[in-house]
This record gives structure tokens, sequence and C-alpha cells, in this order.
């Protein structure tokens, strides 16, 4: 079996919404797709460690902004690299409420719907919520963005270091967003794109280090580490090549080793 087959699958992408209360959060999928037409119903996929996931199960709504190609990155860190739970994504952003009350984003859309659950299927890792879509609106004419045009154009390629007296091979990511810092990371380092600090960044590409360990201990088997270059998921162990990242969705081949 050829799994590159999989990476043929187009996708486009969306800010997906939820309001519980007076909170409302919301984050990036890959995952919306139309089932029925009538009547009208679309399926959202969502990993159930996100937090929009829980307030999808307890509300049985949501909004999905369809994004165009006008956005910047940091719409994705803002909304795809960090969890709801302890921030409120939506401070400092502009957004616009439907009719059911949720937050849609209203730029660098081209589209929201809303949808209504009515039914949802555990898929162990994720919950696929089936929903009547109960509104719609088209918010512009721009090209809505697909995940191809994502990795060609929007997500950031690595940065070459900047310092010229660099050791050579040394190359860094940022566990948070994926961005990779070439040369010696300097302890006050900041990421440029979703500000975390040095303690976030792991070595990749780490030649091993034996003396580093006293003999015996934990983790002392060479465990295989793999960092998701979108997402910073840490995998432990030798990385199957159907490995379907449980946060963000992508394949073994955005997987770097570390
Ligand atoms: C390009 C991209 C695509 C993503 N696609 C999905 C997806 O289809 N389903 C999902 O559950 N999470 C997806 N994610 C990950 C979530 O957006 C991310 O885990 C988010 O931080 C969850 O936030 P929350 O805990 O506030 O809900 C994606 C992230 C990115 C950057």
């Amino acid at each position: 079996m050829d799994m590159s087959a999989m990476n043929k699958i187009t996708y486009g992408l969306y800010v997906l919404t939820a309001r519980c209360g007076s909170f409302s959060n919301g984050c990036i999928i890959n995952t919306l797709a139309q089932v029925t037409s009538s009547p009208n119903r679309v399926s959202i996929t969502v990993n159930k460690s996100n937090y929009t996931c829980y307030m999808i199960a307890q509300s049985g709504r949501f909004n999905v902004s369809m994004i165009d190609e006008s956005a910047p990155f940091s719409l994705f860190t803002r909304f795809g690299f960090c969890t709801g739970r302890w921030e409120d994504k939506f401070l400092g952003h502009e957004i616009a409420r439907s009719g059911n009350g949720i937050p849609y984003i209203p730029e660098n859309t081209c589209a929201y719907l809303s949808g209504e659950v009515v039914s949802s299927v555990d898929l162990g890792t994720h919950i696929m919520f089936i929903a009547d879509v109960t509104d719609a609106a088209v918010l512009s004419d721009k090209a809505p963005m697909t995940y191809a045009f994502y990795h060609a154009n929007v997500k950031p390629k690595p940065k070459p270091a900047p310092q010229e007296d660099a050791p050579a091979g040394e190359r860094w990511i940022c566990n948070i967003c994926g961005y990779i810092y070439e040369g010696h990371l300097p302890e006050d380092f900041i990421c440029p794109l979703c500000k975390h600090g040095a303690a976030d960044f792991s070595r990749l590409d780490q030649p091993a280090a034996a003396e580093d360990k006293p003999a015996g201990a934990a983790g002392d088997t060479a465990e295989e580490k793999w960092v998701c270059n979108v997402c910073g998921y840490i995998y432990e162990g030798a990385l199957p090549e159907d490995f379907v990242c449980p946060i963000c969705g992508v394949g073994a081949d955005e997987f770097s080793r570390m």
C-alpha cells in the first residue's frame, strides 16, 4: 500500500468556533465536508483534546469560518497552535456574531456557516459531528485556502541562522508552532511566530549523547522522538509510515526526528 496516496486528498482550512455560556473559543480545522444536500448537512472531525471539541459536545452548535487565500500565518498561530482553555483567543481580534450568538471571523474569510449537531460519532481520538446547516453567508469572492496552498505559501519555511559562527548542524524547533531556528539557540530567544521562549524549543537532529545521561537512567534506551513540524506534537518511538498527527492531522512526512 502506498500511503503517499493520502497526500493527494484535498482539504480546505477553517476556523471552527463555539460558545458555552458567555465564553467563546475556536480552533483551526481542515476536516469540514458536506455530507448530504437534502437536508443540507456537514461533518466536522475534531480531536477530543481540543477545547473546542468539548464546547461543541456541550452546546451542540458551532460556526465554521472559511479561510481565504489572504489569511496571514498569525491566524493559524492564534487559533491552531494554542488552546483556549487558558486564554481568550478572540482578545484583540475582530469578530462578528451570527444568529446563533457564536462568533465568526469576518476578516480573511470568504464565507461562514452555522451548524446544529444532529449526531456524533466517536472515532477514538476524534469526534465526528454531523450537523444541519442552519445559517450561511458569503463574505467575499476571494478564493478559499486549501491545505496545499497553506503549505506552499503561508506556513513559514525554516530560516537561515542569523549568526555566521553558528555551530554546524544545530537546528531547533518550536514545540508550539513548528518554527525552525538554525544555529545555536540563545537562552533569551523568543519565537518570532508564536512568542514562546527558548524553553519551548527542542533540538532537531541531535546526535546521540550517551555522556549526557548517567548509565541506567530512565530513557537510556535511545528511544526515538519525533516532532510534528505543523503543531509541535511529540511522538516517542519508531514513527510508523502511516502515522497521522493526533493534534493537527498531518502525516508522517511532516515529522522531524529530534
Ligand atoms: C493547519 C492546521 C490544521 C488543523 N486541523 C485540525 C483538524 O482538522 N481537527 C482538529 O481537531 N484539530 C486541527 N488542528 C489543530 C487545532 O487547531 C489545535 O489543536 C488548536 O490549538 C486547538 O485549540 P482549542 O484547544 O482551543 O480547541 C489543526 C491545526 C492546524 C495548524
